[in-house]
């Protein structure tokens, strides 16, 4: 046998002796890979005389066009193999339940939960969505609106005026959501069923005020709605929204331009420890304010009030955000701090419905996998403004790995940032470590008050704790509770 023949059987042997991609590989590169055996003999043919050239070039050729062949078909038998191999061994069981994808790591901010949850509770009952832009006029602002000539309202330092046109005119970032009661009185003939969520502007700052909040409004307009469909609307939006059998509920007589007569509505609550549950108790919270659209403003939309009546109501989203789950300060909602959304978001595929549950049903069999959503039952909460922080949060012992810092310098650094910024006020700091609701470590900082203290910027606190925390390289989130030695009657201001 020739050299050329006795290494093509050789080659053919150890392709047909390789079972895998790796193994076929070998020999190609063994073969035809830059110092592979054929290679090696391609490069004797430069140094021949033509010839033997003549003679040894075709044989060379074809014995490395039928090598090349071999391994093709040598690699495609291997791969019917694999793939058989494959369907005899691999199932696919259609019953497992879906994994979570990759959306899940993302939160919807607790705005757009709520704006979510109002949405299906009023579009369950009839109602349609309209919007209107953030820019308003003055005129469907106040003056449709039956604001008086000179109302306080419309002064210069209650909300964002624009420069005055040539004609005098203004526009301004809206002061409420009602404005947009006119554009669709304008635009639709009644029977009218709307609610109108949307961003609100006033030069407003605060623990419970920012200047740009958001707002729903309700509008009805019909030959006969009358108080008592008002009030049996509230009251099942209020169980529904605060998830409670049974709310009791107080209409105050109150004053708006665009209503008469006007109420602010109050619901029954109980304030336990800095605590709010709804549904029970003798305490009153307020949360909106309604009334029967006032003649005027029917008559500057072209509508016959001896025809036509109706109500409206409005009610402070980030408000009714704040009571229900719990968030002590409005102003961190817009800081737009992802470990802030992180633990007060929401599970993007836990998409708010009646049937399925407004703030997260995890009964169902498809999500019992997945941890619940991360708030606490709405029942639990703790209101705006009140001391301490509704969430559960549950310190655990945990194993954070390295540490900057032992707990006790961990509790002098805290306690330092909080004296720096809040001063006198603090008796004292605890720290409990563990981790939140995601799983992440965290640091659980209890602040104990001095007694005597009133208010305390609890926002410019967690700022304080953690800007310094984070000179120090401690990474993880320190989730504040507050705490007061004497019970402080709790914020009954509305946010709108
Ligand atoms: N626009 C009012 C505000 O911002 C809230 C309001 C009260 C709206 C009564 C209404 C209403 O529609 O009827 O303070």
């Amino acid at each position: 046998m020739s050299d050329i023949a006795q290494l093509e059987s050789e080659i053919l042997a150890s392709l047909a002796a390789a079972t895998d991609e790796a193994a076929l590989e070998a020999v190609r590169v063994a073969a035809l890979g830059r110092s592979g055996s054929i290679s090696g003999l391609l490069r004797t043919l430069g140094s021949m005389s033509p010839d033997e050239r003549k003679e040894q070039g075709p044989r060379i050729n074809g014995l490395k066009d039928r090598v090349t062949e071999a391994i093709a078909a040598r690699k495609a038998v291997l791969a019917e193999a694999a793939l058989e191999q494959r369907l005899n061994t691999e199932t696919l069981d259609v019953t497992l339940p879906v994994r979570e994808p990759p959306a899940e790591t993302g939160r919807i901010h607790p705005i757009s939960q709520v704006t979510d949850e109002l949405t299906a509770i009023f579009a369950d009952m009839g109602f349609a969505v309209a919007e209107g832009p953030d820019i308003e006029t003055d005129d469907y602002n106040f003056t449709k609106l039956n604001f008086p000539e000179g109302h306080p309202a419309r002064e210069m330092h209650d909300t964002f005026f624009f420069n005055p046109k040539p004609d005098g005119s203004r526009l301004l970032l809206r002061t409420h959501t009602s404005p947009v009661q006119i554009r669709t009185m304008l635009s639709q003939k009644p029977p009218i069923r709307v609610i109108i969520p949307g961003r609100t502007y006033r030069c407003d700052s605060d623990q419970t005020h920012t200047p740009m909040f958001h707002q729903v409004e309700g509008l009805v307009i019909d030959k006969s709605a009358h108080l008592g469909h008002l009030k049996w609307i509230l009251e099942e939006f209020c169980k529904a929204f605060f998830e409670v059998e049974q709310v009791k509920m107080r209409f105050r007589p109150s004053f708006f331009p665009f209503t008469e007569p006007s109420m602010e509505v109050d619901i029954q609550c109980c304030r336990d420890k800095g605590e709010i549950r709804f549904g029970e108790g003798e305490d009153w919270l307020e949360i909106l304010g309604c009334g029967m659209v006032h003649p005027n403003v029917m008559r500057n939309c072209g509508l016959d009030p001896d025809e036509y009546q109706g109500f409206a109501w409005g009610m402070g989203i980030d408000r009714v955000a704040m009571l229900k789950y719990g968030m002590p300060d409005l102003r961190a909602f817009f800081e737009a701090d992802v470990r802030w959304l992180a633990h007060y978001g929401f599970r993007p595929l836990d998409f708010p419905t009646l049937a399925g549950g407004l703030s997260g049903d995890t009964s169902t069999p498809a999500m019992a996998h997945t941890p619940a959503r991360t708030h606490t039952p709405a029942r639990t909460q703790t209101p705006a403004g009140t001391r301490t922080s509704a969430r559960t949060q549950t310190p655990v012992s945990t194993q954070t790995g390295s540490r900057a810092m032992t707990k006790d310098r961990l509790k002098d650094t805290i306690e330092q940032a909080l004296r720096k910024t809040i001063g006198a006020a603090v008796e004292s700091a605890d720290i409990a470590e563990g981790v939140d609701h995601d799983g992440e470590p965290a640091l659980f900082v209890t602040v104990l008050y001095r007694p005597g203290t009133d208010t305390v910027d609890q926002a410019a606190a967690l700022k304080a704790v953690r800007d310094r925390l984070l000179e120090t390289g401690e990474k993880r989130f320190p989730y504040m509770n507050h705490h007061y030695p004497d019970d402080l009657p709790a914020d009954d201001g509305a946010a709108a």
